[in-house]
C-alpha cells in the first residue's frame, strides 16, 4: 500500500483495491481529532459529565484513532477501554511507517506498538488507563458481551464498500451501544440519516472535518 502525506502533514495510506484513502487526503489527523475525538468522545464526556468511556470503533486500521484517543485519555486522566474491529489487520511494520508517534508522546507511541498484536489476540493492558483490543473479524461476525459509549464509524466510504453503511450492518453495530450512547462518522447521506432514525437514534448534523461541510453524530435513545 501506498503511503500518502496529507494536508495537515499527516500521513495516511491509500488501498488500491478499495480506491481509497485511509484517512482524509485534507488532514489525517485533523479528520480524526474533529469526527472522533472532538465529536464523538469529548461530545459524550462532556454529555454524561464521566472520566471513562468503553468505544467500538469500526475499522480500525492504522490505528490512528486509537493512538489520538489515548493521548487525550491520558492527558485527561480518562479510563479508556477501547475495542476495534478490524476485517485486514495492518502488519505493525506498515503502521510504523506511518510515524503516528511522532504525533504523540513518546511513552503512548511506545505503548502501542508494545501492546497492537498482543490486542489483535485478546484484550491488553496498555497502560494503566487504557486497555485494547482489536476484534480480527469481519464486522457482521463481531459479537461481544460488551456495551460501549461511543461508537468510531470509520469505513470506506459507501460509494465503495456500500455494504458496511446498509441497515443490517448499522444495526448490528449499534447493538453494543448503551442508551444514551454516542455513534459518529466523518459522512452525512440521506440513507445513513434515515436508517439511524429508523433505528431510534435522534440524528444531528455536525460541522464536518476541513473539506467537507457536515458529518453525522447520532445519540442512540
Ligand atoms: C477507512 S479505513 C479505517 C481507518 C482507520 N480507522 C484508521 O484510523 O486507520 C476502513 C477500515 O475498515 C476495514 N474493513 C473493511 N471491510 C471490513 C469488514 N467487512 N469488517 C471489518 N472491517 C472492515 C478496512 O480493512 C479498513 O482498515
Amino acid at each position: 500500500m501506498d503511503i500518502v502525506v496529507t494536508a495537515d502533514g499527516s500521513r495516511t495510506l491509500y488501498h488500491a483495491a478499495v480506491g481509497e484513502n485511509y484517512h482524509s487526503k485534507h488532514g489525517a489527523e485533523q479528520e480524526s481529532k474533529h469526527v472522533f475525538l472532538k465529536s464523538g468522545l469529548q461530545f459524550f464526556l462532556t454529555k454524561d459529565k464521566v472520566s471513562k468511556a468503553a468505544i467500538l470503533e469500526v475499522g480500525f486500521g492504522t490505528g490512528l484513532n486509537f493512538i489520538l484517543t489515548a493521548e487525550y485519555c491520558m492527558a485527561h486522566n480518562i479510563q479508556l477501554d477501547y475495542c476495534g474491529i478490524e476485517a485486514y489487520p495492518l502488519p505493525l511494520e506498515t503502521i510504523s511507517q506511518l510515524q503516528y508517534s511522532d504525533l504523540v508522546p513518546e511513552n503512548i507511541g511506545l505503548d502501542f506498538q508494545n501492546a497492537y498484536p498482543k490486542a489483535l489476540l485478546q484484550e491488553t493492558v496498555v497502560n494503566h488507563n487504557i486497555q485494547l483490543q482489536v476484534a480480527h473479524t469481519l464486522v457482521m461476525d463481531f459479537n461481544s458481551s460488551k456495551q460501549f459509549d461511543v461508537i468510531y464509524f470509520d469505513a470506506f466510504a459507501a460509494v465503495h464498500q456500500p455494504e458496511m453503511w446498509s441497515e443490517e450492518t448499522l444495526t448490528h453495530v449499534t447493538k453494543f451501544l448503551k442508551p444514551g450512547g454516542v455513534f459518529v462518522t466523518y459522512a452525512i447521506t440521506g440513507n445513513l440519516k434515515r436508517a439511524m432514525k429508523a433505528l431510534g437514534f435522534t440524528i444531528e448534523k455536525a460541522p464536518g472535518a476541513p473539506g467537507k461541510r457536515e458529518m453525522l453524530r447520532a445519540i442512540k435513545l
